[in-house]
């Protein structure tokens, strides 16, 4: 996949002007002095780390806000990752779309996982999820879908151009043993599963399939890749999109498999500095369109 260009340093500055430590609250030109004169700061305070002098020490030196780096004795696992998510974060301007597909046949039941089709409402949302993008006018917009019927079916009416890919590691929870079961088959038929599940959400793995923590892991390509690209559509599953949104949204382990994510909803992600905004759009079945429901403002990763 390509990889976005390194900054120059005019639009590194650029970058600087329009950081909140700045916008509105002074010119351009005042914005730009004030970054030259900080980085004249920092060089007094710190003393920079050399290969020779500190030949033992660990250390990444990130130049220009990620254009070249230096990678100094790194050993390990944990300091290789770290290596590799400062290669691929960026600070351009970009927002991620995360959505379920529409209502499936199963979630009609009240059923769980499967790949059954849309519902006549889940092909509705789709449609109007092709709306909303053909308004919305989202350059480069990449659609990564899960390789579930469902989620293919909410994808299949966006503009052809946009680009879209299918990814197995979106797809939705594996319930096992149970999946196919609604809540109350799982407690009639399981209720030692169901309470051990009611006890640790986040840890508990159905026999034969997965955990939330097992989500996670899988994910991580998914969410370092996230933060590679542009703009991305996710169209993927409840349990899915709770642990990439409990990533930009900083939420805790336990919290994670709790997230409200309600069918036929549009959460867009737009990371700024300190933090992430996320707008929330919802299908009103009456109009057929997908409308602005409400702002907030997250802690963001
Ligand atoms: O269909 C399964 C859901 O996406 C997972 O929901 O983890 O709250 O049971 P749950």
């Amino acid at each position: 996949m390509p990889r976005l260009l390194p900054y120059s340093s005019e639009k590194l500055l650029k970058l600087q002007v329009n950081s909140p430590d700045y916008k509105g609250l002074m010119t351009a030109e005042q914005a730009k002095e004030d970054f030259m004169r900080r980085i004249e700061n920092y060089a007094k305070q710190y003393e920079p780390l050399d290969e020779l002098e500190h030949e033992s020490l660990s250390f990444i030196k990130v130049i220009n806000a990620g254009r070249s780096f230096k990678v100094h004795q790194v050993r390990g696992h944990v300091q290789s990752r770290v290596v590799y998510f400062l290669m691929n974060i960026h600070l351009l301007p970009r927002s991620i779309y995360l959505t379920r597909h529409g209502q499936s046949e199963y979630n009609g039941m009240g059923r769980l996982g499967g790949d059954s089709p849309l519902t006549e409402n889940g092909q509705k949302y789709a449609a109007a999820l092709a709306d909303f993008f053909e308004e919305e006018e989202v350059e480069g917009l990449r659609v990564w879908c899960s390789q579930k019927v469902r989620a293919a079916q909410t994808a299949q009416y966006l503009k052809p151009d946009f680009h879209t890919e299918y990814w197995k590691a979106l797809d939705e929870l594996d319930a096992g043993i149970c999946e196919g079961l609604t809540y109350e088959d799982i407690q009639q038929r399981y209720p030692k599963q169901a309470d051990d599940r009611a006890a640790d959400k986040y840890h508990y793995r159905y026999p034969s399939g997965e955990s939330y923590e097992d989500v996670v892991s899988r994910l991580e390509p998914v969410i370092m890749e996230l933060e590679r690209q542009a703009n991305v559509l996710v169209v993927s599953h409840q349990a899915v999109l709770r642990c990439i949104l409990a990533y930009f949204y900083d939420r805790s382990l336990p919290e994670l498999p709790y997230i409200d994510i309600p069918l036929h909803s549009l959460v867009k992600l737009t990371p700024r500095a300190y933090h992430c905004d996320s707008t929330i759009y919802a299908l009103d079945l009456e109009t057929g369109q997908v409308e602005f429901i409400y702002f907030k403002r997250c802690k963001g990763a």
